[in-house]
């Protein structure tokens, strides 16, 4: 697979273009919509170039993340078929939550690192981390983003041979856009941690069910899983550029820092108004 990536880029581009250096240099409008923004990947344009090999003729924006048909399957211990039931691959347990998902998985679903502060930081009272006293592990829509964020997987690589059309692969993520490199999370805003059990005894966290992200709703919303308590990359960010406020996809702006002050109270209220 990785040779074959190899081989494409070089004779379907020549020797001058790096595989992972795409940076998208265009703007769009926050929550207007998936068209033209960064996650808009059916063409060529602003900067950025992961289109299908062979090109898709209808240039599609969701196949790369979703299709109608034969997608992956939930494993067995998730409620899915048993082996070689179906068409379509089946994902590891750790793939809980599969919208028609259509883009290849990553293999290191297993083996992130998450958040460390280090060990000279408060270890007990609010400003202790209680992310990391109650433990971390991604959950399946975080690792759906680091399918392609991780830069393990090409950002074309979709589909499957159950399909009526599929990719070739071609190129990784660009470095700057690279979210979880060599499975090290480590060092980025703490995720798949359950909110209310860390807000519980975090007295600057507020409420999930009072915190509101702008125009975007309240942050219990935005959290996943049973109960909706889980936080993961989708609690900031808005895949589809709809219904947030924010750039960058966030469903919040963070002009004034109003994201991360909608949860963190360091004193100052964020302002109800959006942006
Ligand atoms: C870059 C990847 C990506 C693209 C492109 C994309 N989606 Fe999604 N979609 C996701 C992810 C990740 C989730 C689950 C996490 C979430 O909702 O935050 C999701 C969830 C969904 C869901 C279920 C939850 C919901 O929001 O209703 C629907 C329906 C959906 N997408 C439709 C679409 C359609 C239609 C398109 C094309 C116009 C599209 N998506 C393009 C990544 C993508
Ligand atoms: C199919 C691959 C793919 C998936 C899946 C995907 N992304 Fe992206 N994302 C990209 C690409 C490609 C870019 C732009 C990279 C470039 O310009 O080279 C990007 C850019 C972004 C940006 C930058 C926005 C900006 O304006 O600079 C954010 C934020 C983002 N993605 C969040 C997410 C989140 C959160 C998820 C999961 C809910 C997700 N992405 C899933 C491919 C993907
Ligand atoms: C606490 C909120 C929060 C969470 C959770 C979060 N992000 Fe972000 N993300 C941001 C903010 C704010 C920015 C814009 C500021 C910046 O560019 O650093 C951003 C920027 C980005 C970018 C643009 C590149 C960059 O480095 O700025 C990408 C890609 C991205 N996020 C992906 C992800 C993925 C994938 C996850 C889950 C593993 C995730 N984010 C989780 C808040 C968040
Ligand atoms: C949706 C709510 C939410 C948003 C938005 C958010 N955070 Fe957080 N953040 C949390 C929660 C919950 C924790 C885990 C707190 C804990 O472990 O005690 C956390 C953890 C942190 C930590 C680690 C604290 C430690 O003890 O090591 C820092 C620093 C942080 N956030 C800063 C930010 C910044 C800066 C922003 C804006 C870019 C932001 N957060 C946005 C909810 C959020």
């Amino acid at each position: 697979m990785r040779r074959f990536i190899q081989a494409a880029v070089i004779v379907g581009f020549g020797l001058s273009l790096t595989s992972s250096a795409m940076a998208y240099l265009g703007t769009y409008t926050a929550g207007a919509g998936i068209n033209g923004t960064v996650h808009d990947l059916g063409t060529a344009h602003d900067g950025i170039n992961y289109t299908a090999i062979p090109a898709d003729s209808h240039q599609r924006i969701c196949i790369f993340c979703h299709a109608p048909h034969n997608t992956y399957k939930l494993s067995t211990a998730n409620g899915g078929p048993p082996a070689g039931i179906g068409g379509g691959p089946t994902a590891p347990d750790a793939f809980d939550y599969l919208p028609l998902w259509n883009h290849e998985l990553t293999a290191n679903y297993a083996s992130y690192t998450m958040y460390q502060n280090g060990p000279g930081a408060p270890q007990i009272g609010a400003k202790a981390s209680q992310a990391i006293l109650n433990g971390m592990t991604p959950g399946s829509t975080s690792l759906l983003c680091l399918s392609c964020h991780d830069g393990s997987v090409a950002v074309n690589s979709y589909g499957n041979s159950s399909q009526l059309s599929q990719s070739g692969t071609g190129a990784t993520i660009g470095a700057q856009y690279q979210i979880g490199k060599d499975n090290y999370l480590g060092n980025h805003h703490p995720i798949g941690f359950d909110y209310d059990a860390v807000q519980a005894v975090d007295t600057e966290i507020r409420s999930a069910d009072s915190a509101n992200l702008g125009g975007a709703g309240l942050v219990r919303e935005h959290l996943y899983g049973p109960g909706s308590t889980m936080m993961e990359c989708g609690t900031c960010h808005a895949v589809h550029n709809k219904g947030n406020t924010g750039e960058t996809l966030l469903w919040r702006s963070d002009i004034n820092s109003q994201l991360c002050l909608t949860c963190h109270d360091k004193g100052t209220d964020p302002g109800t108004a959006t942006p």
